[in-house]
Order: structure tokens, then sequence, then C-alpha cells
């Protein structure tokens, strides 16, 4: 089968992006992204590119190459369904946070309210591809409501997990590693899996398009994520142990990483791992094979999500403790809020956590992200329910400019890489601060060197 028409639900962070390149490789085929929210859709139509909702190096000027010519934003699911061939479906699978599996379980509530308006509109025969992340065997469910509710039509299931990493979406989307296709092992599953390789073929080269059946696929990308969540938070631990052994974590981390068999990739050691995959999909991970009675590999995957909380955690207690024990009333200032560099994500961002503990300890938080609204920032507390939203707005104050969020601070405390604190006059925002001037560096990324030489009492990760 020829693809010329797609139709992909959710124009989030990886429905857009990945809708964004496949139009741009692909100009013979119209692409409609559909989201419920109708602000989303507006941004993502408005005019001005730099305005799309999704920060992303690269994104907006793919948007203003291929917008309003065959890639196409609306909140009219409906007629997006009943348009084309093929539907992705990229909605978003959170954590559940209600009834059973919760705190654990994936929430498949909007997959399957998809499923339901698929097989409400759909009059003639779809492919419907799992792009989210779903637990393994999510498939058998969706073919059950699809088959069950739909007009008679034929339904193919493949699904067709993202591997994308947010901040750099636009490059790996572009060059993929592998592109992974599950599908049924029927000629019309065969048939559908070859109509979806032909989509990425235009710009993927074949051998890197994997083709399995689709437990294989779905379990993949929850394989994959726990995978790298599990190498950031080894290294975490063994940060810990470098800081009370005078070995250093990046030394570790580069003679470790020649090793070819291990690699030199996912291995730096931070104030814990954010995002909104890792957590939620090795919660799942631990969910499904509780499940399945498999006690020990539930207990082995949990406790990286556990490391990854005490690593967080230690980092907002080694603050209080170096500020003599208190930091109630006292300025500390946050770089960076997002979960890494480069994205206005900041979902599970290691920075909610650690402002919540301070702020539980009466600081006063100044802040600067050169891409998070305060809005943004408010949200992500008040979400945690610690205290009222009037008191979180009391303890945290964006500011627009880096220096003056840094004036009269005891302490700069770094939550995110982003390239341009590196850069800053850190001479001019000593001599602002209170002293002694104090750095935790959350990332390792400023010279230790040059902080001590400049004054700072400076402290980073494992060392
Ligand atoms: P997101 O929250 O940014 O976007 C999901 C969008 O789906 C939202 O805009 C929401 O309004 C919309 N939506 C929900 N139900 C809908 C419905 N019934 N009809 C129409 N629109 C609906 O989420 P995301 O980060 O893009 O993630 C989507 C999926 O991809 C998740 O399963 C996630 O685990 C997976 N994933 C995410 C990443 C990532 O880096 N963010 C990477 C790989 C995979
Ligand atoms: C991840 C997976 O990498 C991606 O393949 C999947 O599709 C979605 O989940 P993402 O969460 O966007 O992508 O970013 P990633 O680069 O994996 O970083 C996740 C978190 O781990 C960030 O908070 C990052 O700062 C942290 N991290 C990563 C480290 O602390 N150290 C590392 O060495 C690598």
């Amino acid at each position: 089968m020829n693809i010329t028409n797609i139709c992909c639900i959710g124009a989030g962070y990886v429905g857009g992006p990945t809708m964004a390149v496949i139009a741009e490789k692909c100009p013979n085929i119209k692409i409609t992204v559909v989201d419920l929210n109708e602000t989303r859709i507006a941004n993502w139509n408005d005019e001005d590119v730099n305005n799309i909702p999704i920060y992303e190096p690269g994104l907006n000027e793919i948007v203003a190459r291929t917008r309003g010519k065959n890639l196409f934003f609306s909140t009219d699911v409906d007629k997006a369904i009943d348009e084309s061939q093929l539907i992705f479906i990229s909605v978003n699978t959170p954590t559940k946070t209600y009834g059973t599996g919760k705190g654990m379980a994936a929430d498949l509530k909007h997959i399957e309210l998809c499923a339901r308006q698929i097989a409400k509109v759909a009059k003639n025969n779809k492919i419907v591809v799992e792009k989210s992340t779903l637990p393994v065997r999510t498939a058998e469910a969706l073919k059950s409501i699809l088959d069950n509710t739909g007009n008679g039509v034929q339904f193919q299931i493949l699904s067709n997990p993202e591997f994308l990493a947010e901040g750099t979406a636009i490059q790996d989307l572009l060059n993929p590693d592998r592109v992974l296709i599950g599908g049924e092992t029927s000629p019309e599953g065969q048939k559908a899996i070859e109509a979806l390789v032909d989509v990425y073929a235009n710009w993927v080269p074949r051998e890197r398009i994997l083709k399995t059946n689709v437990w294989s696929s779905e379990l993949s990308k929850l394989t994959a994520n726990a995978f790298l969540a599990q190498r950031v938070s080894s290294i975490n631990a063994m940060s810990e142990l470098c800081e009370k052994t005078e070995a250093n974590i990046n030394e570790v981390a580069k003679a470790i990483g020649m090793d070819s068999r291990i690699g030199s990739k996912f291995l730096k050691a931070s104030v814990g791992f954010g995002g909104s995959c890792f957590q939620k999909d090795i919660l799942n991970l631990v969910y499904i094979s509780k499940a399945f009675g498999l006690n020990e590999v539930a207990d082995y995957w949990e406790q990286v999500i556990i490391m990854n909380d005490h690593q967080k955690r230690r980092f907002s207690k080694n603050i209080v403790q170096t500020l003599y024990n208190t930091v109630s009333g006292k300025k500390i200032t946050f770089l960076g809020w997002a979960f890494k560099k480069d994205t206005n994500d900041t979902r599970e961002s290691a920075a909610i956590y650690v402002a919540d503990d301070l702020i539980n300890e009466q600081a006063y938080i100044a802040l600067f992200d050169p891409k998070v609204s305060q809005k943004q920032v408010l949200s992500d507390l008040d979400y945690l329910e610690t205290r009222t939203a009037s008191e979180n707005e009391k303890h945290i104050t964006s500011y627009e400019n880096p220096y003056e969020a840094c004036k009269n601070a005891h302490a700069v405390a770094i939550l995110t890489e982003w390239d341009e604190f590196k850069d800053y006059d850190w001479q001019k925002i000593y001599d602002s601060m209170l002293k002694p001037a104090f750095v935790f560096d959350g990332r390792n990324l400023l010279d230790a060197e040059k902080m001590k030489s400049i004054g700072f009492v400076y402290q980073s990760i494992g060392s």
C-alpha cells in the first residue's frame, strides 16, 4: 500500500517533531497532527514559528518549511482519522494516579479513547500505529476495541516506538540508530509493516529498519529506557562512593567508558535523571513484572528509581548541611529548571524535587532558566501538593536575567546543563553574592579549578 495520507493523534513532544520530520522527508504524504488541546494546536499554528509550543533545536525551521504545505495541525480529530490510511497514536501515557496500579502502571485511558474514536469514525481499512510507549501486549487490547466497536472495516496494528531524546529530537529523527516496527506475522500484518517501512525508507537506510513481532517491539521500548536509566543510576551510585574515597567520578566514567563493552555514552553523573519517560516506563516495567509474579525482576528494576530518588534528595540535603545546617530565609539561586538542556520540558525534572526540599527548609529560591516560564515552574511545584500555591509563589521567583538572579544569594545550584552557564562571568556573579559564596554543581558543568580560584566554595557530584 502506498501511504499518501497520515494522521497523528497527539501534538506533543513526540507527535509534533516526529511528524514534522516525516513531512519534510516525504513531500508526497499529507500529514495532519490532531490534538484535543486547542491552545496547543493554536500555538503550533502560530504565525510566528518561534512560538510553537515545543522548543527543540532545528524544529521551528522544519515547521516553517512544511506547515501549510503537507503538514497540518488541527483539532478536528474525526476528519483527520477519516481521511488517513495510517494513524499514529502519540498521546500521553502517564503513570496512573488513581485506582489499581496507582503510582506504578501506565494510564491507558487516552489510548483507549483514541481507539474508540478511530473505530467510530473509520469507514475504510486503516493501519493503526502505536507510537506512544505502551505496556507489552497493549496491542491486544487495542485490537479488541477496534474490532468490536468498529464499522466492520479491517485494522492492522503496528508497534513503532519512538527513541528520540528531547533536546536532540530532530537529529535523532533524521538519523536514527534504528527504527523499530512490530506487526502481526499474518500476510496482512506483513503488508502493513512494509507500508510503514516504505515511509521511513524515504530517509532511513533499510538495514536500520528493524521488523519484529508486536510484543518484542512493545517490550524493547521499555527495555531500552530501563537500560539507559540504569546506567545513570549506576554512575550516580558510584558518585556517592567517590565522594567518600577521593576518587573522581569523571575520571572513573572515562576509565570505564573506554572499555568498548561498556561504552562512553550515558555515564554522566548528575543530580538525578528526570524527563517524562524514564521513571514512568520503569515503574510500568516493575508493575508488569509484579503482575506476572516476577518479584525479583520487579525489585531489580525498582532499585534504579530508588537510587535516583536518593540522588536528588542527597543533593538538597548536602546544600542544607553545607550552608551551616540552615537555609531558612536564605536566597538560593537555581540555574536551570528543565530536565536537561535544549528543551523547555520540565516533567520530572530533578530541579522540582530539590526546590521542594529546600522550600520545606524555608529557603527562598531565585531561578533562571533560558526556556522555562515562571508559570510552568509554579505549576510543577503545585502539582506536588506539598503546600499551597501562594506559599510556593512566595518562595520561588523567576528572573529574566541570570546575574540578577544570583545577586545577594548565599548559594548557586546548577540543575540543568545549559551551555550558556559555562560562559557566564563568574567573577561578576561571585562579587554580587554573599560570602562565603557557594556553588553546588549538579551537572559537573563548570571548571572546578577556575571556580575555586575565583573564591567560590565549589562542590560538584562525585568528587
Ligand atoms: P505529550 O503530553 O507532550 O503529548 C501528548 C498529547 O496527546 C497532548 O497534547 C494531549 O493533549 C494529546 N491527547 C491526549 N489524549 C488525546 C485524545 N484522545 N485525542 C487527541 N489528543 C489527545 O506527550 P509526549 O511526550 O509527546 O509523549 C507521548 C508518548 O510518547 C508517551 O507514551 C511517551 O511515553 C512516549 N515517548 C515520549 C518521548 C519523549 O521524549 N517525550 C520519547 C519517546 C516516547
Ligand atoms: C529518553 C531516552 O533517551 C529516549 O531514547 C526515549 O525515547 C525517551 O527517554 P529523554 O528523557 O528525552 O530521552 O532524555 P535523555 O537524554 O535520555 O535524558 C534523561 C535524563 O537523564 C535527563 O534528566 C538527563 O539529564 C539525565 N542523564 C542522561 C544523566 O543524568 N546522565 C547521563 O549520562 C545521561
